[in-house]
């Protein structure tokens, strides 16, 4: 089988995302040794199912879609933000926390309420990514351990970014370059993993 870094045979990998700030960002990752595709270069304009009850099954759901409805080797991704105080919350649902018009102001809002009198403000964002090729499938995950700040500080970014802070850091993720972020967020180091088997499998002609 030829090498995806040949010139003439380009590996192609849907991304199932059409959110142009993450498909920059693996491509900038992968540079030219693969094709990358979003939904939109495969006119897909399906509301893609996510209705499982882990980031797994719904990575998973995402792009095992792709893969039997467009016969396109995929990946999704999913991410949740993970409160040690709050069970885990809001975890799967961090995108509707506060409801289903996916306010981040109001999704941050109800997380300092629920914090107001806790000590234990420690948290995580997990992403895990699903690869599907020719039909099986690898999981890769990334983790950034945290805490949750008292109140909202910078303006990058988005989503939870400006409560949330990296025990690596004394910055919240809103007061972070995107670059600086990147290179310890849960979904930089997701994506590295990715990354990383996508070089060893080329490197082993297995694909
Ligand atoms: P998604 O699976 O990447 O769409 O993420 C689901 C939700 O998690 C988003 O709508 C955000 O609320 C939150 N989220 C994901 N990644 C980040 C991040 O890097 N910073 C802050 N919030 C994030």
């Amino acid at each position: 089988m030829p090498k995806f870094t040949d010139c003439f045979s380009l590996m192609r990998l849907v991304f199932a995302t059409n959110n142009l700030h993450k498909l920059q960002e693996i491509k900038h990752l992968l540079g030219d040794s693969i094709e990358l595709l979003s939904l939109n270069d495969i006119n897909c304009t399906d509301d893609i199912p996510e209705n499982q009850e882990t980031l797994e099954g719904n990575a998973a759901e995402k792009s095992f879609y792709i893969y039997n409805k467009f016969g396109q080797n995929c990946f999704a991704d999913d991410t949740g933000l993970e409160i040690d105080a709050l069970n885990g919350e809001p975890g799967v649902y961090s995108a509707r926390y506060a409801g289903e018009e996916r306010s981040a102001e109001l999704n941050m809002d109800l997380v300092l309420s629920k914090l107001a009198k806790i000590k234990n403000r420690k948290a995580r964002f997990r992403t895990v990514i699903s690869l599907v090729i020719d039909g099986g499938e690898i999981q890769f995950e990334g983790i950034v351990e945290g805490r949750i700040l008292k109140e909202k500080r910078g303006v990058t970014g988005f989503g939870y970014d400006p409560i949330f802070m990296a025990d690596e850091s004394n910055l919240s993720f809103a007061e972070m370059t995107m670059n600086d972020k990147n290179k310890i967020s849960h979904r930089g180091r997701a994506i590295q993993k990715l990354v990383d088997y996508l070089i060893q499998i080329d490197g082993d002609e297995t694909i």
